[in-house]
């Protein structure tokens, strides 16, 4: 089969689909309509289809339904700089769970954050009940305490303080395959999407490297966890209703750059 298909009464031979391919999948013919080369890297990225303003691509293994419209305008730069600022790692927590339906909500932004290749590689595992999330902690903080450098934490855990979990609801796990090239990377994309996207809906939410590091160090965790055996924990986030609001953005340092 055919990679596209072009309708020739609405191309404008602009080039612009030719352009876009970050693999040169796609040349001109002697007319100047777009055609595939001898290039059969395609990725499924769907650049092509997406950015002709005339509609004239289809990608024959990407039906036009699942493409959504843009509406980058709804977007501008300083609300968004604006969330990304105000963004918190939140480990203070309501005692209510969040819907079901929302965090599905959040989770169909997270897909499309970019991946290596469009590979598209990161799944994830999402819990969804509190008392499932709170029986995990509660394990790794045992798993945990007993080993060296977790001193200061024995103390906090004593007086019922969550130091994993932050006393979060519902926990979101990135997996890759553990030999994946580029999983750290693209769960870390994944789960800053999914931070952003819980920030926007109000919601709180906090990184959890001490689960990350739990769980892949110890594989009866992982499978308490439900991590399915041929995958590995390349990120996590905690999320709940946040108990307080953050009057003020705390001071970052300057962006360290080199300017050439
Ligand atoms: C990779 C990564 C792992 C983190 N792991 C934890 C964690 O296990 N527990 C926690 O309370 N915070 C964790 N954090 C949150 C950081 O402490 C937090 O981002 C940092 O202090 C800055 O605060 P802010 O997110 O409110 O700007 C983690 C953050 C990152 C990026």
């Amino acid at each position: 089969m055919e990679l596209v298909s072009i309708d020739k009464e609405m191309c404008r031979k602009d080039g612009i689909c030719i352009a876009a391919c970050p693999l040169g999948c796609l040349t001109a013919d002697a007319e100047g309509f777009p055609v595939e080369t001898a290039n059969t890297g395609c990725i499924g990225c769907g650049q092509c289809v997406a950015i002709c303003p005339h509609g004239a691509l289809m990608h024959n293994s990407l039906p036009m339904q699942d493409f959504l419209p843009a509406q980058r305008d709804r977007a501008d730069f300083a609300s968004t700089a604006i969330l990304m600022k105000t963004r918190r790692s939140v480990r203070t927590f309501k005692n209510q769970p969040i819907p079901r339906e929302t965090l599905a909500e959040l989770l169909d932004v997270a897909r499309f954050a970019p991946t290596a290749k469009n590979t598209m590689q990161i799944s994830f595992l999402a819990i969804a009940d509190p008392d499932r999330t709170k029986a995990l902690g509660e394990a790794i903080a045992q798993w945990m305490l007993p080993r060296p450098g977790m001193e200061r934490y024995v103390d906090l855990h004593a007086k019922g303080q969550d130091f994993v979990l932050r006393g979060a609801p519902h926990l979101v796990l990135a997996l890759a395959d553990a030999d994946s090239d580029w999983g750290l990377t693209d769960a870390a994309i994944a789960i800053s999407y999914l931070e952003l996207a819980a920030a926007a809906h109000g919601l709180g939410a906090c990184w959890g490297g001490i689960v990350q590091r739990a769980l892949t160090g110890n594989p009866e965790l992982a499978a308490l966890a439900g991590v399915p055996k041929d995958k590995a924990v390349r990120g996590a986030l905690m999320l709940g209703a946040p108990k307080y609001r953050y009057a003020l953005v705390p001071p970052r340092t300057p962006a360290a750059t080199i300017w050439r």
